[in-house]
């Protein structure tokens, strides 16, 4: 009896030459997936007859556009998901999603393995086996390119005498890159050297600051219990939001990443990211949360952000304390709703103002001018009280000073 393997195929070198290497190799009658999240898709046609012709049994498109951006950004955004503080984790937040339906379609067409074609010094291997078993541990999964050890060169080698036919490989590649709509994803080439600026043409989706445009922009985004539901007045539903503020803040050259970072397989790495859209909205989305949270939430909630950015990164999205941090996080929301305006100017996302109708500013207790609400006089005695400890300490250990404990 054939057996059957799921492969996620990009159209790429690595997946191509994959499809025959497990046909040939492992006795695999192959089905592609290749998910959309917002990638560009040029080329999908050619890829997908190259794949039949290497041997496909059968190649699946499903588009996850709308899935990806209710169910793993609208949380992100909620979370202000970032690892080590400035990755938005896009390409991080689409491995699960895409694994999830390695796993659906495996099951629909009575598969015994998925594959993909990540390396073994990445962590998207990670997160795709680790969802994968998460999901289905009856399901085995193979990763040629870890498996397999052999140079790229001896790969297209090993293709060209079995007539693979290859995407156009005459132009060298300068970079590894992945996209979707929460980002862009730029690795390897001269990007490897941390001691230099990125290559300007490492770039695609923002403009430099220095050629964004003289004028600045002003851009608003409503929210609605955390989540952007408008760009400049309009509803949207969130995939296209992002996709087109994606537009909007690549022109003026907001959305540049330079980061060295820490990968689950222990190496540092030199990573270079576009992500417009995402690095917009997180801005936006703590602006509101600052307008409408209280201070202890405010003050608590990053700790808990900062672990999911970790599990997230580390693949470890579909694991119950992920859940339970999503819940915590969806549960601060409900008065995370109102609008921001953003200005964006060469590189830059600044506040240009916010309103709430749980807005919990109130001008009255703020303001030193007319129409001050707050009582001055419960001033001296709060701070009294505060201080209490303090001159309490100072008196039994010393004058005026709290000394430090004797060893
Ligand atoms: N370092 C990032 C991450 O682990 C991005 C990986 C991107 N992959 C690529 N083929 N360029 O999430």
């Amino acid at each position: 009896m054939t057996k059957t393997c799921v492969l996620a195929y990009s159209g790429g070198l690595d997946t191509s030459v994959a499809i025959k290497w497990l046909q040939e190799e492992k006795g695999y009658d192959v089905v592609t997936l290749t998910a959309d999240v917002g990638q560009p898709l040029d080329g999908l046609q050619d890829a997908l007859a190259r794949a039949k012709k290497i041997g496909a049994v059968k190649t699946e498109v499903v588009d996850l556009k709308q899935e990806f951006a209710n169910e793993y950004l609208a949380p992100a955004i909620q979370a202000n998901l970032l690892y080590e503080h400035v990755y938005p984790l896009a390409t991080a937040l689409g491995r699960p999603l895409i694994a999830s339906h390695l796993v659906r379609v495996a099951e629909a067409v009575g598969a015994e393995a998925i594959a993909h074609g990540c390396t073994a010094k990445g962590n998207d291997q990670v997160r795709f086996d680790v969802t994968t078993k998460t999901l289905n541990p009856r399901l085995k999964v193979i990763a040629p390119m870890r498996e397999w050890l052999v140079t790229r060169e001896e790969a297209v080698q090993w293709a060209k005498q079995r007539n693979v036919p290859l995407p156009d490989i005459s132009r060298k590649k300068t970079y590894s890159t992945d996209e979707n709509l929460w980002g862009r994803s730029i690795e390897s080439g001269d990007i490897e050297d941390a001691s230099k600026a990125p290559n300007e043409a490492a770039f695609a989706w923002t403009k430099s600051p220095q050629d964004a445009p003289n004028t600045p922009e002003l851009v608003s985004i409503g929210f609605e219990n955390g989540i952007p539901t408008t760009l400049n007045g309009k509803s949207l539903e969130l995939w296209k939001l992002v996709q087109q503020l994606n537009g909007i803040a690549g022109k003026h050259g907001v959305g540049r990443i330079d980061h060295v970072e820490d990968r689950l397989v222990g190496i540092k790495s030199r990573e270079v990211y576009e992500c417009p859209a995402a690095l917009t909205l997180i801005k936006a989305h703590r602006d509101l949360e600052a307008l409408t949270l209280t201070k202890d939430v405010l003050l608590f909630k990053p700790q808990l952000e900062q672990k999911l950015a970790e599990l997230t990164y580390n693949g470890l999205w579909f694991s119950p304390l992920a859940d339970s941090i999503r819940a915590f996080h969806a549960s601060t929301q409900g008065t995370v709703t109102g609008e921001v305006t953003l200005q964006l100017f060469k590189g830059s996302a600044t506040s240009a103002g916010r309103t709430s109708p749980f807005s919990l500013y109130k001008a009255d207790l703020a303001t030193y001018g007319q129409g001050d609400t707050f009582d001055h006089t419960a001033a001296t005695g709060f701070i009294t009280i505060w201080g209490l400890p303090l001159q309490v300490a100072s008196a039994v250990r010393g004058k005026g000073k709290a000394k430090k404990a004797k060893k």
